[in-house]
């Protein structure tokens, strides 16, 4: 093989199956020194294996992988790390109960046993160094336990960057980051190219493709459908090239409005883990979506609403009756459903099938004369997968063999089987692709329109404003303004939110 000047890392004719799945087809891939390369494609399209082929977690079946022209194999993540490629995956890796500097060293100390006393200063002072270096205001000794979710992004790529790797594969890394934080890495990712750190980067926001990216390849299905330069491609090549289709409209008509009914109402109400009261009301029919930054509190609030964190203050009434919400369960009997926005911790049992845990919050749906009726669960699994598209289409696949956008679509089935009306999606489409994302608002609308009331907490404020009758929105646990109507506009909530 001749050396093509500039190409860092070829692969050639990849394969790789999972038992009758062929998630990867015969895929070419080039990366030029200094680049960094978008890897985009449907929930499912093979992304992740792609990258866990790169880092070793997984062995292709046939095909070739050159780093500088030269034939290679990677035997596991060890070895990946030894020739310099480094990630940071979808799902994040790093230990609890460990501190910052810890999992930034975990596997790779720099020198000795830093995990004796002695030595433990100094990989805090290395730790230090590395977060100065990019600019990061988290201390080493923090455990990981007490970060939120877009700090432990930030520390997993410190950690990737430790290894001093001139690949860097991102898995979505902007999962759960605040725009603060999303603005961190992408000046770590400006630094790291002017020191000729060659990265792909895995989004399913194609702004962020946009901002960073330098050219793109496109997966579909598991083959190649197109390498794109951006600067010379628009945003509908992209999508077609990506779904084989164009994009109708992202934000589907509804056919009903707004009733008058109030479903669900909040008077002052504060759970434990809540920074204000908050006052709300949700109508029958009505998309309410509740907005704000990271750290605004609206994750906090869904937790309290649906009894996850015990109330401290105020009232809640369900279809105008005052109600105690001491639990879960409780809410769940009160005709209230939530997908939680940590899906992996709260939402999903991996190991077991995906009709198990879409029919598991609504058992009594599969039921017939007292007893479980498998063919009835199997029909309505099959159903609620059919309509949000989950791929493969298979619901006896244990849960942890789908993609991590597939993973999500199972989490929002299992919520939008049951039978109630009231209806609490922390973030429902993060992680799921555009052609999906439009599947999922055409079924929010559909509930709306048969008369359930839907609260919508998310931090995209494009989703908000295309998807909502009417968004709240919170600062620092407060809710300080409604958008309705004309009003209610990405731009208008962006100026809100931020504080203007
Ligand atoms: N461990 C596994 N066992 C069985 N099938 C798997 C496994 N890992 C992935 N697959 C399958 O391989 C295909 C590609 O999955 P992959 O995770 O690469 O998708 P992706 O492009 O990263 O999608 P997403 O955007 O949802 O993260 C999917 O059909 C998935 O179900
Ligand atoms: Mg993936």
């Amino acid at each position: 093989m001749i050396r093509v000047a500039g190409t860092v890392l070829k692969l050639e004719e990849i394969n790789k199956s999972f038992g009758g799945i062929h998630a990867l087809k015969n895929v070419q891939f080039e990366l030029f020194e200094g680049e960094v390369h978008a890897l985009l494609g449907e929930n499912g399209a093979g992304k992740s294996t792609l990258i866990k082929i790169l880092t070793g977690v997984h062995r292709m079946d046939s095909g070739k992988i050159l780093i500088h022209g030269k034939n290679i194999v990677i035997e596991d993540p060890v070895d990946a790390r030894q020739k310099g490629i480094g990630a940071i995956y979808q799902e994040l890796s790093l230990i609890d109960s460990l501190t910052v500097a810890e999992n930034i060293f975990l596997g790779h100390e720099p020198v000795g046993n830093f995990f004796g006393n002695l030595k433990k200063k100094e990989l805090t002072r290395r730790a230090l160094e590395y977060l100065n270096t990019f600019g990061i205001e988290i201390a080493p000794e923090t455990p990981v336990s007490d970060l939120g979710l877009g700090q432990k992004r930030i520390v997993e790529i410190v950690k990737a960057l430790s290894i001093n790797a001139n690949i860097l594969l991102l898995d979505e890394p902007t999962t759960g980051m605040s725009k603060a934080e999303i603005d961190t890495l992408f000046s770590i990712m400006d630094d790291l190219k002017r020191k000729k750190v060659t990265m792909i980067y895995i989004s399913h926001y194609l702004d962020e493709v946009f901002r960073v990216c330098d050219r793109a390849t496109v997966l579909r299905d598991g083959e190649n459908a197109g390498v794109f330069k951006i600067g010379e491609v628009d945003l509908k090549t992209l999508i077609r090239a990506m779904l084989g289709r164009t994009l109708k409209e992202e934000f589907p008509r509804r056919n009903g409005f707004p009733g008058r009914e109030t479903v669900l109402e909040a008077s002052e109400f504060q759970s434990e883990g809540m920074a204000a009261p908050v006052s709300f009301k949700l109508h029958r029919g009505e998309i309410l979506g509740i907005t704000g930054i990271i750290g605004s509190g609206k994750s906090e609030l869904a937790l309290g609403l649906f009894g996850v964190d015990r109330k401290v203050a105020g009232e809640i009434k369900v279809k105008e009756e005052k109600t105690a919400i001491a639990s879960p369960s409780d809410a769940k009997k009160r005709g209230i459903s939530f997908v939680p926005e940590d899906r992996k911790v709260q939402g999903l049992f991996l190991r077991l099938p995906v009709e198990h845990n879409i029919t598991i919050a609504n058992l009594a749906l599969s039921m017939k004369r007292g007893v479980i009726s498998y063919k009835r669960r199997y029909e309505i699994a099959r159903e609620t997968a059919e309509k949000l598209k989950v791929t493969p289409l298979d619901v006896k696949m244990p849960v942890q063999n789908l993609s991590g956008g597939n993973q999500q679509k199972v989490v929002i089935g299992k919520w939008l089987c049951g039978a109630t009306d009231i209806f609490i999606l922390d973030e429902p489409t993060r992680g799921i692709d555009i052609g999906a994302k439009t599947e999922i608002y055409s079924l929010i609308n559909s509930l709306a329109d048969n008369g359930a009331g839907i609260l919508i907490m998310s931090s995209e404020f494009r989703e908000m404003s295309g998807v909502c009758d009417r968004v709240l929105i919170m600062r620092k646990g407060s809710v300080v303004s409604e958008l309705a109507g004309e009003e209610l506009t990405t731009e208008k909530i962006l100026t809100v939110a931020l504080g203007g």
